[in-house]
């Protein structure tokens, strides 16, 4: 376990997430294949941040990826959170497969697409027996920004992946669109009114104002291609 500490982010009614404890702040994209599947990331750039920092959440800021106030000025910005407080296990369906199980919590997904290499992690569950498949279903799971997709052993081990307490900003340039903002390492979420979100190890939060399951990316950003010309 975790020991507890400050670093948090808090969603402000119809405004920004407030970053607190000091948490690294990078920017990362996704490195593609030919046939636009995501392999592996690689940072763009460190921000320099403080102890505290407010990120846009609405995606009208002048100053990415920090607030600007942009959402007080013209069409109000509505970030109303309609994101379910299930926990993953409560959201997520098992597909049993032939040497590993999978978790998948479809409504997380935010079309990162690491899970479409070698064709995708569900053909390779459900019906791969090499056992060298079981380390690609290991590592495009353990990719996968948003947590949607988690292996579990026939033993009933879940695998998940050690990862930073860090923030890491998505650009997905062959979308040429900003994507979510990836939150890993458990760190806490709690929303407007103060209440906290199962707290996962890795989720992925809209910076578009878009998605319909806000804080959550819905992938609904995708919307926005072409955004990076
Ligand atoms: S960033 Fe993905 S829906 Fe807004």
């Amino acid at each position: 376990m975790r020991p507890e500490n400050k670093k948090k982010i808090k969603v402000l009614p119809n405004g920004p997430y407030a970053v607190s404890g000091d948490i690294p702040l990078n920017q990362l994209r996704y490195v593609s294949d030919q046939k636009g599947a995501s392999t592996e990331y690689k940072l763009i750039q460190q921000y320099k941040t403080s102890e505290t920092y407010h990120l846009c959440r609405c995606g009208r800021t002048n100053n990415h990826p920090f607030c600007d106030g942009s959402h007080l000025a013209g069409i109000p910005f509505d970030g109303t959170e309609t994101a379910s407080r299930a926990t993953y296990k409560e959201m997520a369906e098992v597909l049993e497969g032939k040497q590993i199980d999978l978790l998948d919590a479809e409504d997380l997904c935010a079309v990162a697409r690491f899970c479409d290499t070698y064709g995708t992690t569900w053909e390779l569950v459900e019906n791969s027996t090499d056992p060298a498949a079981i380390d690609i279903i290991k590592k495009q799971c353990a990719d996968c920004p948003s947590g949607r997709l988690t292996p579990v052993t026939k033993a009933g081990e879940i695998i998940d992946p050690e990862l930073p307490q860090e923030i890491s900003l998505l650009e997905d340039m062959p979308a040429e669109a900003h994507g979510p903002i990836w939150v890993k390492g458990g760190i806490p979420i709690e929303d407007a009114e103060g209440n906290r979100y199962p707290v996962r190890n890795r989720v992925t939060l809209c910076r578009c104002g878009k998605s319909k399951n806000k804080p959550f990316c819905d992938a609904n950003h995708m919307q926005n291609q072409g955004e990076l010309e």
